[in-house]
């Protein structure tokens, strides 16, 4: 007999294109993680999460394709992975009811999702109040062992941990409790303003926007006003920041070289990184385009993945439905 499978799982939400912090933060850690041996993994598009934010029928339809998109362009292979959309198993808002029956209310309300957001958005609502229930149930729901996220998301996979173990005080061993896997160099990446990068402050780089677009993203990023002749502090430069975890080692080198003899300027790194980005990704691109003009196709993926996560959803939910007598 080989080792026990063990089950990975991650999702992302469908609020956009997902753009680089996703794809280097979660996106592709988890399907280099899939292609582990003795790995089973679920992979899905969070797109209940992404109704706390948008409340636009076509905008979120549209978000699903873009997401499903960069997943399947960055090498998500359906056939040995259980890809699917979340709103495909609606069994996952039953079992998030289930554990927010169990969740204190105090600790709820000191979760990122909804302390980060509550000053931002208009309608803070009560589904970004329980955003890491409907977490906690997507993991939770398919006895995943290991969970790969960004830093931000840690924080939810503690919540996941702990509502489990309230659930286990009352009625005993039910869940299967996850660990989350965090990507070394790549688990914050910053965005063109410094800060994390993000969707919703406006500060992506999207590797499959057309040149154009791209250009402007890059040509957007935040830098100091270090003359062109002067030595450049690539220490504590953003776009060296982003440039650094795409490059080559003797590309980043001699970027730094550049930076420290001055008479390089900003602009020309930035096309360099533009250069670096659209040879990189060029098959991601190319991909991605082809995932969009075929909708069709996408979603027959998500419906055949959706079919083998019903299986998995069933069993577990039926076991705390045991339990809890109904
Ligand atoms: P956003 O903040 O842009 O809305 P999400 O919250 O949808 O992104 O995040 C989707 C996944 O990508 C999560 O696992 C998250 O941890 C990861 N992620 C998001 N932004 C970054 C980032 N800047 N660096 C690394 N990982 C990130
Ligand atoms: N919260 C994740 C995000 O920031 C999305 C998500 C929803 C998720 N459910 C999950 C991630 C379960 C990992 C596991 O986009």
């Amino acid at each position: 007999m080989g080792e026990k499978l063990k089950r990975i799982l991650t999702g992302v939400q469908s609020t956009g294109v997902p753009h680089l912090g996703n794809i280097l933060g979660a996106i592709i850690p988890a399907i280099e993680f899939s292609k582990k041996e003795n790995i089973k993994s679920y992979l899905f598009i969070a797109d209940f999460h992404s109704l706390t934010q948008i409340k636009n029928s076509e905008e979120l339809k549209k978000n699903t394709l873009y997401t499903a998109a960069a997943w399947l362009a960055c090498g998500l292979n359906p056939d040995k992975t259980v890809f699917y959309k979340q709103s495909d198993i609606p069994q996952v808002s039953e079992l998030a009811w289930y554990l927010s029956c169990f969740f204190p209310f105090k600790r709820l309300s000191l979760a990122h999702s909804f302390k980060d957001k509550q000053d931002r958005l208009d309608d803070v609502n009560a589904g970004l109040f329980n955003y890491p229930m409907l977490m906690a149930a997507d993991i939770l729901m398919y006895d995943a062992d290991v969970v790969p996220v960004g830093k931000d998301n840690l924080q939810h996979l503690e919540i996941t941990r702990n509502v489990a173990n309230r659930f286990h005080n009352v009625f005993g061993n039910t869940f299967t409790l996850p660990v989350g896997h965090l990507q070394d160099d790549t688990k914050l990446i910053t965005g063109t303003d410094g800060a994390k990068m993000s969707k919703s402050k406006n500060n992506i780089i999207d590797i499959f926007a057309d040149e154009k677009v791209l250009k402007k993203q890059i040509m957007s990023i935040k830098t100091d006003s270090t003359a062109i002749e002067d030595s450049k502090d690539w220490k504590n430069c953003n776009l060296f920041k982003i440039y650094r975890l795409l490059a080559k080692k003797d590309e980043i080198e001699s970027m730094k070289k550049n930076y420290e003899l001055g008479g390089y300027g900003y602009g020309q790194a930035k096309k360099e990184l533009l250069n670096l980005i659209l040879k990189k990704y060029e098959l991601e691109r190319g991909r991605f385009q082809h995932y969009i003009a075929n909708a069709d196709k996408v979603e027959k993926i998500l419906k055949d993945g959706a079919k083998k996560a019903n299986v998995t959803a069933d069993k577990v939910l039926n076991r705390v439905r045991k339990k809890l007598g109904y």
